[in-house]
């Protein structure tokens, strides 16, 4: 019997343990677990205590072993490099098995760190995979970040090894990884033993005698790694995402509980079936890209799609139509800019009409909130179900969504729809009162999170208490505000700390004052998020120079831009900034930036009552408005 959202939701919060139990149960596990949830240290909640498993054998020996070795386990399409290759779940299995064997003979073991710097090639998802078969826990830095960033986390997690790649292409451009990858070695503290290169035909890296190997060359001689049993809450990898300092969070999944909670979703949120071709256009740097290119995909025994190109001029706005139609992409999952690209360049759709979109079911959207109109636009066109959903770097998965395996409810433009099974989702006020229907406030998770959550904040268990635990006793405070209505729909509305998103990429604005307060001529700065009609969101920085620096204005705004752009990278998208004498303040010394940015996106907004000097308000105007804002 088919069971409904709301007996299958209470059931997920009123008995956790046996819910996740039962889907634990359809997974491989050496050792079953002595507990399905350790609740004895909160808020360090553990799922499947005292069981062991391995999360690469689920994710490809498990099939190979049941039968299904020569079901597509991965297609790798490029359409900047022209390069298409296709992989076998028993392909693919001794592929990772001879990298694992690979690291093992340079001594990687069980909980040492290999970060991961690659653009989006099948080496990338190997060398994850054979961290997850040895134990090793990797660490994929996004490649559209600089060296200063990657040199961050390599002091944060300490690799022994580096796995890049030579270079990647970003639309027809040739980006250097490896000269990247040598300028952030080299401003870190921390040195890491081997760094192993794929060397790519479009740029060839020179490699460091003593230090480096190219990928072939680690290969000779390895021996194929056998899976290594873990215990379910030995760490998966780290992901490090914005923070509300410079100083990024090393987000810890385990290997237990994120297999079961993403195997579990690829049935109940997507509603996927094996041997279904799933599609998350997205990259491995980034959580979606963990959860739906590599493993959710995988330990469901889908095929996985890797992209590397973009949705609009890798060569045209029809690429995602091809590649739906070429290779039966049955769900795709992408964020809504992609969307707006498309949309702005062919607004008719008529590339979409080229193609035999057939086989694709339904559009999933997240990593921002998604807009209305491009909701609207990609259902007319698609004539698909398109499904927005909710979630963070922090849970994994998906927070709040349509759940399409589970009674489909009807879509409202500008909702993430219900809580998914698992997340007990509040909405509260400063005083931790629950709100009513209807009002806006903090949205909340009560304790314990589901499974596939994150476990800590890696080495700094005090930040992780600080951060989510401490402001709502009892509860993970999310930083999204929002409401939720009658119908139970959450609608997400904004952060409440100072995080942006910019074309579906999480970035902190604090992060990049901070490296705007390193500028030579700057005495002073703020950084906000403006609208921006493909991004969603753009930072935009007011400067206050140094007494005494009499460089043009123009020159020092182009500089402090490529400045920003060196040391936190290309995908901080910061193209605009202007110089001001001086920034709304409180009397107390606070930064007005929630007044700025209002005043930027030429929002209706009261002056605060507590503000210094309130003509200061009209000086920013101005400034402004030369730049085309506040108009
Ligand atoms: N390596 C190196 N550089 C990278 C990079 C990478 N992996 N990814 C992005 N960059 C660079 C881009 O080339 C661009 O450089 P530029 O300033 O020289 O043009 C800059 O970082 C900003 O990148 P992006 O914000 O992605 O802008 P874009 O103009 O290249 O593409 C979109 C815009 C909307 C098409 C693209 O962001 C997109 O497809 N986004 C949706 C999918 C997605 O990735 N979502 C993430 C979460 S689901
Ligand atoms: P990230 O950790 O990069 O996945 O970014 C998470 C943040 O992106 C969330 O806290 C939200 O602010 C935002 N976000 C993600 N998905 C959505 C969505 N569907 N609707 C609104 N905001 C979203």
């Amino acid at each position: 019997m088919e069971h409904s959202y709301n007996e299958i939701f209470s059931q997920s919060v009123q008995s956790p343990e046996t819910f996740w139990a039962e889907a634990a149960d359809r997974l491989h596990w050496y050792r079953k677990w002595d507990r399905v949830l350790d609740s004895s240290n909160p808020p360090f909640y553990r799922w499947f205590t005292g069981g062991t498993t391995n999360t690469c054998y689920n994710a490809l020996d498990r099939h190979v072993d049941e039968g299904r070795g020569n079901s597509l386990a991965l297609i790798f399409d490029s359409p900047v490099t022209g390069t298409k290759e296709r992989y076998t779940y028993r392909e693919l299995r001794d592929i990772v098995a001879l990298f694992a064997g690979a690291l093992q003979s340079r001594g990687v073991r069980k909980g040492d760190r290999v970060i991961i710097y690659m653009p989006m090639i099948p080496e990338a998802v190997v060398a994850m995979l054979a961290c997850a078969r040895i134990g090793a826990i990797h660490s994929v830095v996004f490649g559209g970040f600089a060296s200063h960033e990657l040199a961050v986390r390599i002091d944060d997690c300490k690799p022994k090894v580096i796995v890049s790649a030579s270079c990647g292409i970003e639309h027809s451009k040739v980006v250097d990884y490896k000269r990247l990858l040598d300028f952030a070695i080299e401003l870190a503290h921390f040195k890491p033993e081997i760094c192993i290169i794929r060397q790519r035909d479009q740029l060839k890296a020179e490699l460091n005698e003593e230090r480096d190997l190219s990928w072939k060359q680690s290969l000779l001689g390895a021996e194929p790694a056998a899976c290594v049993p873990l215990e379910s809450t030995d760490p998966l990898y780290i992901l490090y995402t914005s923070g509300t300092t410079g100083q990024p969070k090393g987000i810890v999944r385990d290997n237990g509980g994120h297999m079961v909670a993403l195997k579990w979703s690829m049935e109940h949120v997507y509603d996927v079936k094996p041997g279904e071709v799933y599609w998350a256009a997205s990259d491995v740097g980034w959580v979606v890209g963990h959860s739906y290119i590599v493993y959710a995909p995988l330990l469901h025994g889908c095929t996985t799609l890797l992209f590397e190109g973009k949705p609009v001029g890798t060569p045209d706005p029809g690429t995602f139509w091809r590649i739906v139609s070429e290779y039966g992409v049955s769900v795709l999952f992408t964020a809504p800019t992609a969307f707006r690209a498309i949309k702005k360049e062919d607004p008719h759709g008529r590339y979409m009409k080229q193609y035999d979109l057939s086989s694709l079911r339904t559009l999933f959207l997240a990593g921002e909130r998604a807009d209305p109109d491009t909701v609207q636009w990609a259902e007319q066109k698609l004539q698909v179900p398109v499904i927005d959903h909710w979630w963070q770097t922090e849970t994994g998965w998906a927070i709040a969504a349509n759940c399409q395996g589970i009674e489909p409810g009807p879509v409202k433009y500008g909702s993430a729809s219900r809580a998914v099974p698992g997340y007990d989702v509040r909405v509260v006020n400063q005083d931790m009162e629950e709100l009513p229907t209807g009002e806006m406030g903090d949205i909340v998770i009560k304790l314990p999170l589901p499974p596939g959550t994150m476990l800590t904040i890696w080495k700094a268990d005090n930040r992780f208490v600080e951060n989510y635990m401490t402001r709502y006793p009892g509860y993970y405070q999310t930083s999204d505000a929002g409401y939720i209505d009658e119908d139970r729909y959450i609608h997400i509305m904004s952060r409440t700390d100072d995080i942006i998103n910019v074309a579906g990429h999480r970035l902190s604005t604090g992060a990049i004052e901070a490296e705007l307060s390193g500028h030579p001529d700057v005495a002073e700065s703020a950084v906000i998020g403006v609208h921006d009609d493909l991004k969603g969101q753009v930072p935009l920085g007011f400067l206050v120079l140094k007494t005494g620096v009499d460089t043009p204005h123009q020159q020092i705004v182009k500089h402090v831009i490529e400045y920003v752009r060196e040391n936190i990278g290309p995908v901080a998208s910061f193209k605009n900034a202007v110089i001001v004498d001086r920034l709304p303040k409180t009397r107390s010394g606070k930064i007005l930036r929630s007044t700025m940015r209002k005043l930027a996106n030429s929002e209706p907004f009261d002056i605060p009552a507590t503000i210094d000097d309130p003509d200061i308000l009209e000086e920013i105007r101005t400034a402004l408005s030369t730049i085309g804002y506040a108009t």
